[in-house]
């Protein structure tokens, strides 16, 4: 689409910033609603991330999406961040305000339980019992996106006691850690798995983890969405599980910046996923 000089524009800072598929995701939005707007990679180094965030009013952007490795830098940076985002103590998404001031959203723990929601219509998350795999950056968005939706517990099962502790710690009491070795033991009255690991992705061994103590009607879903079908999903599957990928997840993080940018709540399509996958 032509844009003029009125656009309005967003982005997505990273460093590298080559490999992400935020523009081609909102340049499908952008397109599909007809909007005058860009939303562009931004390549920007670790020690250019200040400048570069204040320099965002200066150049007229309405704000950007960030990603590795400047989630956690970038909450120090920006103005004000919302409650959730202090939880998991990273921002995905800023946005700039009529004053020039920035906001900064953590979008990941809304699009985690909005791809839930899409895509396990019957799962009950208000009081179920949910076991996560791993306690990264990605975990704590899973996990403040849990607690906000009800769950009564979160059972942690983590590699490293370092950040398993550091998670248990921001989410009390809702978090209880088990340990790494009985990972498969503790499956029997879940209602929710998720694994958070980057275990299952291209180029990665497989998450081992037996799935026969996992009650049929307990939900898989898996952060990796490269490829769509992880291991565990195609094991969860076979069993007779609910699945979900998690490719929904990385559309339904952006809805909101979005709207805050563009002025329009996009939809998250069939026709979108395929068109990100292409
Ligand atoms: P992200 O921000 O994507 O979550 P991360 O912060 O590096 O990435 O976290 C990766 C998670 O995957 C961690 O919980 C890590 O476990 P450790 O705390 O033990 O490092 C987990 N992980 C990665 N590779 C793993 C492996 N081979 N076995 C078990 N856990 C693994």
């Amino acid at each position: 689409m032509t844009i003029t000089g009125k656009a309005r524009l967003a982005g997505v800072m990273g460093w590298p910033v080559g490999h992400s598929r935020s523009p081609r995701l909102h340049g499908y939005w952008l397109e599909r609603y007809g909007i005058d707007g860009a939303y562009v990679p931004l390549a920007v180094r670790p020690e250019d991330l200040g400048t570069a965030l204040r320099a965002l009013p200066k150049l007229g952007f309405r704000g950007c999406n960030l990603t590795v490795p400047h989630k956690e830098q970038a909450m120090h940076i920006v103005d004000r961040v919302d409650d959730t985002a202090r939880m998991i103590g990273a921002i995905n998404t800023v946005v700039v305000e009529a004053d020039g001031s920035l906001t900064g959203r953590n979008t990941d723990a809304p699009g985690f339980v909005a791809n839930l929601v899409q895509g396990a219509p019957k799962l009950e998350l208000d009081g179920a019992t949910v076991m996560v795999i791993g306690a990264g950056g990605a975990a704590r968005g899973v996990v403040a996106g849990l607690i906000e939706a009800g769950v009564v517990q979160v059972r942690l099962a983590n590699r490293s006691a370092e950040k398993t502790n550091a998670l248990v710690r921001a989410f009390e009491p809702y978090v209880v850690s088990t340990p790494w070795g009985e990972r498969a033991d503790h499956l029997d009255d879940i209602d929710l798995l998720v694994n958070t690991t980057s275990l299952g992705m291209e180029g990665q061994p497989p998450l081992d983890l037996p799935l026969d103590g996992l009650p049929r009607r307990a939900v898989v879903t898996d952060v990796v969405y490269a490829p769509l079908e992880t291991d565990l999903l195609a094991r969860a599957r076979a069993r007779g599980n609910p699945v979900v990928d998690g490719l929904g997840m990385l559309l339904h993080q952006a809805v909101p910046g979005f709207e805050a940018w563009f002025g329009v709540r996009p939809d998250v399509t069939e026709d979108l996923r395929r068109h990100v996958l292409g």
